[in-house]
């Protein structure tokens, strides 16, 4: 099926003309799954030059958005503030932090990471510089309330019974908090930092899915984990290392997600680009690709957080350049 009305540009249709051919070359044996993203991204948030104005950004990293409606919620860490961008403002609205750099219950330090947690309309927040987890109202909230602390936060997901996982880059572990609990439980990379499948390396994001698996992007391994509900290790769903093939590989995988039929997007930040990953793939798909020739504004740069609407949309934080991009879904295989 076309889904060029979502996106209705002159790119979106060239894209999909040359995307067929493309398409003719792949020889994988996995699931055949033959999504085609617009190359051109059109910048959604920043985009305007570094700087704290409210069409500005400062190193955006960890983004999600609310599939409801579009909104775009940005851990603007430089500015040390989440803001948020509905969908189609030309500027955003700050929701949190954006007082100054401090540990103040009104500051934040450097956040890396937000979540919308929709069972009480809060963002839940890494506040990486003070080393805990804020909750903040959703709106109009003036101050944040500390939740965890002293913690090395770099990845949050919340599971459908509320439980919040926390992924953390100083213990290299996943651990979960069930509501009340003091210390949380460690669900994923038990044994230190390392490569083997019970351990992880500089764990970043995680998501978790219906069935209480987790994945995390194990930056610092290369790969991304799939640890099932109180599995004693995980199992390599992409980046599966293999020197003879490019598309096995991933290079710091950093932003992640899983849709509903557990294709993993990543950002494969080394190689400046996003892949996709059907389950048990043995290799990954490029969905956007970094345009060396061409650096143009349009096209990907530097991507560090990623997110995806129900349409498959994919919205891809640009660290170097202050910006948020989205990369139109042209087709979705099908
Ligand atoms: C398909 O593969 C052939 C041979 O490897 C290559 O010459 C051609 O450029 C490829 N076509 C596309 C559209 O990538
Ligand atoms: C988005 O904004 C542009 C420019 O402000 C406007 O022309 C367009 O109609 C808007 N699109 C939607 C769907 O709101
Ligand atoms: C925003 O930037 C301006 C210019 O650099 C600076 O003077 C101001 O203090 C900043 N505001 C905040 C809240 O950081
Ligand atoms: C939490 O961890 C601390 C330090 O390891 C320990 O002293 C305390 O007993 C733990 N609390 C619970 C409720 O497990
Ligand atoms: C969850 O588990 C069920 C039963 O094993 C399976 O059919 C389903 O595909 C799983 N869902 C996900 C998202 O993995």
């Amino acid at each position: 099926m076309l889904l060029s009305f979502f996106c209705f540009d002159f790119f979106c249709i060239l894209t999909k003309v040359f995307s067929y051919i493309a398409e003719q070359n792949h020889s994988s044996t996995d699931i055949p799954l033959n999504k085609i993203w617009n190359q051109h991204g059109s910048i959604i948030a920043g985009g305007n030059g570094k700087g704290n104005g409210s069409n500005q950004l400062s190193a955006p990293s960890g983004i999600c958005v609310d599939t409801d409606d579009q909104t775009v919620y940005i851990a603007d860490t430089g500015n040390d503030r989440i803001i948020k961008w509905e969908y189609n403002a030309t500027y955003g609205k700050v929701v949190a932090g954006g007082n100054r750099k401090g540990n103040q219950i009104d500051q934040l330090n450097g956040p890396k990471v937000v979540i919308i947690d929709k069972n009480d309309d809060s963002l839940v927040i890494c506040d990486y510089g003070n080393k805990r987890i804020v909750r903040w109202p959703r709106e109009n909230g003036a101050v944040g309330q500390t939740i965890i602390d002293d913690i090395s936060c770099t990845g949050l997901a919340i599971d459908n019974n509320g439980d919040l996982y926390v992924s953390d880059d100083k213990y290299h572990t996943v651990r979960r908090w069930k509501k009340g609990e003091i210390n949380g439980t460690i669900v994923a990379g038990k044994n230190g930092q390392g490569v083997d499948l019970n351990q992880l390396n500089s764990p970043n994001t995680i998501f978790v899915d219906q069935n209480y698996s987790i994945y995390v992007s194990d930056t610092r391994n290369n790969r991304v984990m799939k640890w099932m509900k109180s599995a004693a290790e995980g199992i390599v769903v992409a980046g599966r290392y293999d020197k003879e093939n490019d598309l096995a590989e991933l290079s710091s995988p950093v932003g992640m997600t899983v849709d509903h039929f557990g294709n993993i997007y990543v950002v494969d930040a080394r190689n400046r680009r996003i892949m996709y990953w059907s389950p048990y793939a043995t290799e990954g798909k490029i969905a956007v690709a970094a345009n060396e020739k061409e650096a143009h504004s349009k096209h990907l740069s530097n991507p560090f957080g990623l997110a995806l609407d129900r349409q498959y949309n994919l919205y891809v934080s640009d660290f170097w350049n202050d910006r948020v991009q989205k990369f139109c879904i042209v087709s979705d295989g099908n």
